[in-house]
């Protein structure tokens, strides 16, 4: 599931690059016993099997660097978001523990791990599509991976959602792209994109607007917005 990932598109060329390198590990390598046992009967009963904690131990620290920081993908984390995203680009050595089925036993949580983390309010299978969502979206982040430009005016950047984009052909489906984008008139071109914006934040995500940063004239499009939606709809 991981190598396709490390291996297309913008993560294949930082690899290639040297900028970002990884390393799958199989903890079952570190089992012992002739099936290779790695999860057990939970103590206490109930459904599913439990990650056992000797062959994760035993993989985590011969793998484990003293720069490591330890995460782990789990429904019961703190919530990530792009702020994490920042600060975690900004570290020198990930280590993600994949938990399967019912999960891992808490004393490796409590020996090993730095951050627990979940990606959203739902339960997936494995904890490896869940890391590679936390890498994806840390990774970009990372000096040199991709242009400073396409960094700029991403959503979440001041708490705002990403203005529309449009490309040729100028008329599509009955519907042609804002007049003021052929303008070649700059500042009227920064001026829609800034209204774009928090009107797509206004109607998908108005939480985010309490921590934006506005300039005045942004707070004055706000306003307008609210005014034609009406407070009670709010
Ligand atoms: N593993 C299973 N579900 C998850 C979630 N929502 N976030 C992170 N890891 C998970």
């Amino acid at each position: 599931m991981i190598l396709p990932f490390f291996s297309s598109s913008i993560m294949k060329r930082a690899v290639e690059k040297g900028i970002v390198e990884y390393e799958i590990v199989d903890f079952r390598d570190y089992s012992s016993g002739s099936y290779n046992k790695v999860d057990d009967l939970p103590y206490g009963g109930g459904a599913g099997m439990v990650l056992m904690p000797e062959p994760l131990s035993k993989a985590i620290e011969d793998r484990k660097s003293p720069s490591s920081r330890v995460i782990f993908p789990s429904p019961g984390g703190r919530l990530f978001n792009q702020e994490m995203a920042q600060e975690l680009s900004r570290e020198d050595d990930l280590l993600f523990i994949c938990g399967h089925y019912e999960g891992l036993d808490r004393r490796i949580i409590d020996e090993y791990v730095d951050d627990e983390i979940s990606i959203g309010d739902y339960v997936l299978t494995s904890g490896e599509t869940a890391s590679i969502v936390i890498i994806d979206a840390l990774f970009r982040l990372i000096d040199g991976v991709i242009s400073k430009d396409s960094l700029e005016d991403e959503s979440f950047n001041s708490s705002l959602l990403e203005y529309d984009q449009y490309t040729r052909p100028e008329r599509y489906c009955n519907s042609s792209v804002p007049s003021v984008l052929l303008s070649g008139n700059h500042a009227l071109i920064c001026s829609w994109r800034d209204d774009n914006r928090i009107a797509k934040t206004m109607h998908s995500r108005p939480d985010m607007l309490s921590e934006a940063s506005l300039s005045l004239r942004m707070r004055r499009k706000l306003i307008k917005i609210i005014d034609e939606i009406g407070i009670e709809d709010l």
